[in-house]
């Protein structure tokens, strides 16, 4: 058995979870359910991230201590997932003990083994990046990525000597031309690399919310330092070295661009200097932006203000949409990779077109014609169909686009099939046949309606589950592993189909 091994970031407490948090989470979910679908045994991690200045200055201002205020916020990323069926097989909370342990070990291992030296630091750091600039970076006084004012800082810190590592990092991106995709972020960080690499200071000792230098009492790991360790955490670094070597180093991070320098980089180095191998797959993806004004007054509560993307909770979303059709929105519109701009206007063409015309109408038309040409009963499929040759070339696109993280073209295959079906049933007209004479075309659409089930359950699970329940099989269609259950001829005949309510009723489009 394969196994397939996906991380999502671990995400900052001081924030409400929003939309694009969710954006990555929802993608590293459907990844991780097509894993488990194709039958790999699958470890889907995703978490918190609890220490640093920024938090502690996030539970100073809202009056309670670091830990309850992260006891607080860390539930509502667990819940927001649960809420968007995020079926993650372990949470890590930073603040866990077993996090302490595991990075206490692997940052005493790179101490031991000479790449951690003391050093007095001063710089300008931005809080909210919980990273320092030179001023060169700087726009204008402000730090870039947030315009926030950045602050004077000195102390006397622990350095990692990343600087070291320029050359056997250059080379692991040579020998591993993949390990970064898409190619242009894997350009970024090598060019960032080829530069010319600083030593990182890796302690603090202005704040105490983090995990102690096992060395040192007084200094607390920076951040990011205890973070990207998460990853080996999860999979028992330090007490269980048969699950390491069972899931790293092939393990597939997923995250956004903005902290390529921290996985692309240094955590490739910290590997190397902890003497494990970096890590196999990093795939960066872009930002989900708003810019429309349409969807700042739709959303907005006095009708004008602007929104910004990370004033959108998912739960705002799925409570008016439905979780399947956020996720698909999620997932189908802004590929992995790019940035994408989102809008309410958007998710709802997509919904009509995708979800309700096309998804909802196919499932709802077979059983209707099944109701009244069949008694309700579903016949066999037709083994000479043209549908069967759409249902294995969607198979066939679908796994290809899984398995290179781009779950939109995986998507878009499926709809084809489902678009074939449509087409062929609207050829046939088995509506006004004479009952009798229309088994195989109904046989074949009930047939791609249960391969349509398989495909769309990483992307869709509860309505995956629902048009399986629908056309009379039992379980459930993440039950039944691919590409066996994907071939043609699956679905029995003789099962009792059910009409529902439609699956996805339109949407009218915001004014
Ligand atoms: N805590 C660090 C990650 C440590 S991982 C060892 C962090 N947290 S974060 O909460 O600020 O961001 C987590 C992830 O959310 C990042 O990958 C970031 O790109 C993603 N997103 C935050 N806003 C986003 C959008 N608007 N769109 C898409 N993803 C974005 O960084």
């Amino acid at each position: 058995m394969d196994r397939f091994y996906i991380t999502t970031p671990i995400f900052y407490v001081n924030d409400v979870p929003h939309l694009g948090h969710a954006y990555c989470t929802v993608n590293a979910d459907a990844i991780a359910r097509w894993h488990r679908l194709i039958g790999d045994s699958t470890l889907f991690l995703t978490g918190t991230d609890e220490h640093g200045a920024k938090v502690a200055e996030a539970a100073e201002a809202n009056g309670v201590t670091p830990r309850e205020w992260t006891d607080r916020t860390s539930a509502r990323f667990a819940e927001a997932w649960r809420g968007l069926a995020i079926s993650n097989d372990d949470f890590i909370r930073t603040t866990d003990e077993r996090h302490y342990a595991t990075v206490q070990q692997f940052l005493q291992k790179i101490y031991d083994n000479g790449f951690i030296a003391k050093d007095t630091y001063r710089g300008l750091y931005c809080v909210s990046c919980e990273d320092y600039y030179t001023a060169d970076q700087l726009d204008g006084d402000k730090c870039p990525v947030h315009g926030r004012p950045v602050t004077e800082m000195e102390e006397d810190n622990y350095f990692f000597r990343l600087s070291a590592f320029e050359d056997r990092l250059i080379e692991w991106f040579e020998k591993n031309p993949d390990a970064i995709r898409p190619a242009s972020k894997r350009n970024e960080a090598l060019s960032f690399i080829k530069g010319g690499l600083k030593d990182v200071s890796i302690t603090r000792t202005s704040l105490s919310w983090g995990v102690p230098v096992p060395w040192d009492e007084g200094h607390v790991f920076y951040v990011w330092y205890d973070a990207l360790i998460n990853y080996l955490t999860a999979i028992g670094y330090g007490e269980d070295a048969e699950k390491v070597a069972a899931w790293w180093p092939n393990v597939h991070h997923l995250i956004g661009k903005e902290i390529i320098r921290f996985h692309c980089v240094w955590w490739p180095a910290m590997c190397m200097a902890a003497g494990i191998e970096p890590p196999a797959n990093i795939f960066v993806h872009g930002w989900l932006l708003v810019g429309g004004q349409k969807l700042s007054k739709s959303m907005a509560a006095d009708g004008d203000a602007p929104v910004k993307l990370t004033d959108i909770t998912p739960a705002s979303l799925t409570e008016e949409y439905g979780v399947d059709a956020v996720r698909y929105h999620l997932l189908r519109d802004t590929p992995l990779g790019t940035d994408g701009e989102f809008s309410i206007e958007g998710l709802i063409a997509r919904y009509n077109s995708d979800l309700a015309n096309n998804l909802g109408n196919l499932v709802a038309r077979v059983a209707t014609v099944v109701g009244s040409k069949c008694d309700g009963v579903g016949p066999a499929p037709s083994p000479t169909s043209p549908l069967a040759d759409s249902a294995s070339t969607a198979l066939a696109a679908a796994a290809d686009a899984w398995e290179r993280f781009a779950p939109h073209e995986a998507l878009e295959a499926t709809w084809r099939l489902i678009g074939a079906a449509n087409a062929e049933l609207e050829a046939t007209e088995p509506w006004k046949a004479e009952p009798g004479t229309v088994d195989d075309v109904l046989g074949s659409a009930l047939e791609v309606l249960r391969i349509v089930s398989l495909l769309i359950s990483p992307a869709m699970p509860a309505t995956a589950d629902e048009i399986w329940s629908r056309i009379g099989l039992a379980g459930s269609p993440s039950d039944h592993p691919l590409p066996a259950a994907a071939a043609w001829g699956g679905y029995p005949g003789g099962l009792s189909v059910t009409k529902g309510d439609p699956l996805f009723p339109r949407r009218k489009a915001t004014a």
